[in-house]
């Protein structure tokens, strides 16, 4: 009986903290679809899969459903992710060391106080108005990472290079950005 309440409060300790980070951040830690995920790898395969160590920065690295296979996948590059929630980041801690990640740093940070000038590919999962957000981010580095992919979201001020509609049921949208070549298309001082 005392196990089942120890599991209890901790279900519910976890749902706290969840439902917390989700009202803070405006979005759960729920995880790309395998689809999406399918794609971002075959994307990060084209963009720099043959490439000699790369940075790739997941921007909301949630439970690692994202950072490990890209880690996994690609051991040349530097695979990094910024979550705030809690258990999910924890959740990647345990995964990275359990697969022995030496690639893969995770960061429990807000994506928007960290420096991304290093990063050749952000990837992220986000809502329009941290959209708004990275974009008047990404707006005052003095070298923007080179590109920036993005599942469901585009960034304000910014021509997508690509964008995609994945054929499965979710019918995701995908934008693609080259951020090193591109000013912003409009002032995003207001947004
Ligand atoms: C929809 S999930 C995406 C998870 C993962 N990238 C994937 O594709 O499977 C978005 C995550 O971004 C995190 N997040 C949102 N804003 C953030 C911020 N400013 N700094 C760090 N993490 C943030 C949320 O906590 C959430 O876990």
């Amino acid at each position: 009986m005392s196990g089942l309440w120890v599991v209890g409060l901790l279900v519910l300790l976890v749902l706290i903290s969840v439902v917390t980070s989700t009202l803070i951040t405006g979005i759960s830690p729920q995880p790309s679809h395998l689809a999406a995920r399918h794609f971002i790898i075959q994307q990060t395969q084209q963009l720099l899969g043959s490439q000699a160590s790369r940075t790739l920065v997941d921007l909301g690295s949630g439970w690692g459903h994202l950072v490990v296979p890209l880690a996994r996948r690609f051991p040349q590059h530097q695979v990094i992710g910024y979550e705030l929630s809690f258990f999910p980041w924890l959740v990647s801690c345990l995964l990275k060391k359990l697969l022995g990640l030496d690639n893969l740093k995770l960061y429990r940070r807000n994506f928007l106080q960290a420096d991304l000038s290093q990063a050749d590919l952000l990837i992220c999962y986000l809502v329009r108005p941290t959209m708004h957000k990275l974009a008047a981010r990404l707006e005052h580095l003095d070298s923007r990472p080179r590109f920036l992919l993005s599942h469901f979201f585009s960034l304000p001020g910014y021509s997508p290079l690509h964008t995609w509609q994945l054929p499965d049921w979710h019918q995701s949208p995908f934008y693609l950005y080259c951020l090193d070549k591109q000013q912003p298309t409009e002032s995003l001082n207001h947004v």
